[in-house]
C-alpha cells in the first residue's frame, strides 16, 4: 500500500503491514460517531457498527432513547446529548469524545429532518431548522471529525446520509430538497479537499428513498399520515441503509463509494 497519509504512528504501521485486512476488520475497536442515533436509521447504524466491533458514540437530543440503546448494546456504546442546531453543543460533544476515546475514525452524519413547508407558504423556522441540521451541523461535525482524523494520521471515513431528494425535487419539498442537494455538493467538495491532503480519508453519500422511521411522522406532524406514507408499498427498513453503510466502510481502501442511490423497489420517483 502506498500513500503519503501513512506516518510512524504504531497504529498506522499496523494498517500498513496488514494490507490483507479488508472488510470491517480494519475498523475493529475504532471509534464511530453516529449523529441522530435516537431513532430510525441512526439507531440502526449505531447498532450495526457496534455489532461489527466498533466503539460507537451516538448523539441526539432525546438522551433517554440513547440510554435505552446503551442498555441494549452495552459498554462500547456511549450516548451524548447534543442539539445539532447549536455549534457549542457540537464542540462539547467532540471534546467529550476526545477525553473518552480519542479521535473519531468514522463519522456518520445521519441526523436530519424534513418539514412539510412549501416555498410559497412554509414557515421560516421550519426552513431554518432543515438547513441548520441537514447542512450546517453536517459541515461542522465533518470539520471537527476530519481535523482529528488528519491529526491522528490513520485515515477515516465520512458518510453522509443524504436522500433521493439530493437527486430530484419532490413536490412541496423545495427546502428539504435544497438541503439535500447541498449535502451532495458538500460530499464532492469534501472529497476534493481531502484528496488534496492525500490523507486516505474516504467520503460517501448514501441517498435513500422512503425508509420506515420517525421521519414521516415529523414531516406530516401526524401518525396517521406517517402510517399512510409507509403503507403505499413496501418501503425500505433502516437495516437496508445500515447494509449500505457497511458496504462503503468495508470496501478496499482503493475503492471510494461516492453515492449510493437506494430506492424501495416499488418507489416510482
Ligand atoms: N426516512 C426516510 O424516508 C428518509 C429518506 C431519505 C433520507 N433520509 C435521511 O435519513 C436521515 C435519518 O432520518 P430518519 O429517517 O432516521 O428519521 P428519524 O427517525 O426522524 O430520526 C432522525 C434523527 O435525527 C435526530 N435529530 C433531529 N434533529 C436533531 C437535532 N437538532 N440535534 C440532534 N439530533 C437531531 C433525531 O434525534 P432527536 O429528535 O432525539 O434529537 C433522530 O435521532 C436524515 O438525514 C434524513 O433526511 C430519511
Amino acid at each position: 500500500m502506498s500513500g503519503s497519509w501513512l506516518n510512524d504512528d504504531p497504529d498506522t504501521l499496523q494498517d500498513q503491514n496488514t494490507e490483507e485486512v479488508f472488510g470491517m476488520d480494519r475498523w475493529t475497536d475504532r471509534v464511530a460517531l453516529v449523529t441522530g442515533a435516537s431513532e430510525g436509521i441512526g439507531a440502526d447504524v449505531a447498532r450495526r457498527l457496534h455489532a461489527e466491533g466498533m466503539r460507537v458514540v451516538g448523539c441526539a437530543r432525546r438522551v433517554d432513547r440513547l440510554q435505552r440503546l446503551r442498555d441494549r448494546l452495552g459498554g462500547r456504546f456511549h450516548p451524548i446529548a447534543c442539539d445539532l442546531r447549536d455549534e457549542a453543543s457540537i464542540l462539547r460533544m467532540f471534546a467529550e469524545i476526545d477525553v473518552l476515546w480519542g479521535s473519531v475514525s468514522v463519522l456518520v452524519n445521519n441526523a436530519g429532518l424534513g418539514h412539510n413547508a412549501s416555498l410559497l407558504s412554509g414557515a421560516t423556522e421550519h426552513w431554518r431548522e432543515m438547513l441548520d441540521v441537514n447542512v450546517l451541523a453536517l459541515a461542522v461535525c465533518t470539520r471537527e471529525a476530519t481535523t482529528r482524523m488528519l491529526q491522528r494520521g490513520r485515515g477515516g471515513h465520512v458518510i453522509h446520509i443524504s436522500s433521493m431528494s439530493a437527486h430530484r425535487v419532490p413536490p412541496n419539498s423545495g427546502m428539504y430538497a435544497a438541503s439535500k442537494h447541498a449535502v451532495r455538493a458538500l460530499t464532492e467538495a469534501l472529497r476534493m479537499e481531502l484528496h488534496e491532503r492525500g490523507a486516505g480519508i474516504r467520503v460517501t453519500s448514501i441517498s435513500p428513498g422512503f425508509v420506515e422511521t420517525g421521519f414521516a411522522r415529523q414531516y406530516h406532524k401526524s401518525e396517521a399520515q406517517a402510517r399512510e406514507t409507509y403503507s403505499r408499498y413496501e418501503v425500505l427498513q433502516p437495516e437496508d441503509v445500515s447494509e449500505a453503510v457497511i458496504y462503503a466502510l468495508a470496501s478496499p481502501q482503493r475503492s471510494q463509494i461516492h453515492d449510493i442511490l437506494l430506492r424501495p423497489t416499488q418507489q416510482p420517483l
